[in-house]
């Protein structure tokens, strides 16, 4: 039998940093599994880690790597004791004057994917076992510019929270991890077409390392939500008091 802990997104920004604490910080598990499009990425990655690690290299937007990720957990004989979910994309602007590829790929990497490789890893989990799940504060209001993305992070959030739920029994905790901005290559992404963040966000701009931190100590305290920061904390109550109405008509006029 072997444990391993599976981390998408393993070739940059957040997904990166979880793979270097949880290579610092567990000696339980055998090797650690890293997915990422970007092959030398990846590689210089694992060359950084005290654990055996194998690279899978692949595009999560078809089913072929989740495919192939099945079959390694089934022949490996594994036991997943930590899957992060962090691969995933944002493109700022208006959907109506978005590429159609870029919009219903957010769905097919932030949502889909998410959902399928989830899916694939629960049979090989057990009591113990943890699914950080990478949503965004994001996803606690609808974002006039930024449209299909908050909609794909509520939906991260939702399931991350029913999964919770249904898995607990079984000893198996799901933390849906929230931040505001953080600094990552993301923004090259999602500013791409000219849409620039607000800079009222960027002041609210957090590390990896501050994030990836805080998500572990609360996926081990089994919480269901992780918010790293202190302002996103304080956004996250304001859209549990104010109307959305209101806040996304505030939201709309700073970004027209
Ligand atoms: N940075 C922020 O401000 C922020 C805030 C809240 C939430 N988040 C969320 O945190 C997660 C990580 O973002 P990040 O900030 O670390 O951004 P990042 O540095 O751009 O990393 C994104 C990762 O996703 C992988 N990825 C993207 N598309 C993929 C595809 N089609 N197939 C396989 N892998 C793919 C990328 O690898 P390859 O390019 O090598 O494939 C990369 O490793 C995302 O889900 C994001 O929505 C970010």
């Amino acid at each position: 039998m072997k444990y391993i802990a599976l981390i998408t997104g393993a070739s940059s920004g957040i997904g990166r940093e979880f793979v270097y604490a949880i290579d610092q910080s567990m000696d339980s598990i055998d090797e650690i599994w890293l997915v990422a499009r970007r092959k030398d990425r990846l590689e210089e990655v694992s060359q950084r880690l005290r654990h055996h690690t194998r690279i899978i290299c692949g595009d999560l937007a078809g089913r072929i790597t989740v495919n192939r990720i099945a079959a390694h957990l089934k022949n490996d004989k594994c036991r997943v004791r930590f899957l992060v979910n962090a691969a995933g994309y944002g493109i700022l602007g208006d959907f109506d004057k978005g590429d159609r590829r870029d919009e219903t790929g957010m769905c097919d990497i932030n949502v889909r994917a998410l959902t399928d490789l989830t899916h694939v890893c629960i049979p090989y989990m057990s009591k113990g076992s943890r699914i950080i799940n990478l949503a965004s504060s994001a996803a606690f209001v609808p974002q006039t510019g930024f449209s299909v993305y908050a909609a794909t992070k509520a939906y991260v959030l939702s399931f991350s929270r029913s999964l919770n739920s249904e898995l607990k029994v079984k000893g198996i905790y799901v933390t849906a991890v929230c931040p505001g901005p953080v600094r990552t290559e993301f923004f090259e992404i999602a500013e791409k077409n000219g849409s620039k963040t607000l800079s009222l966000k960027k002041i609210a701009m957090t590390t990896p390392q501050k994030v990836v931190k805080c998500a572990l100590r609360d996926s081990y305290n089994k919480k269901e939500i992780s918010v790293p920061t202190f302002i996103m904390k304080m956004f996250r109550i304001m859209c549990k008091v104010l109307p959305h109405k209101a806040i996304i008509a505030a939201t709309s006029m700073i970004y027209k």
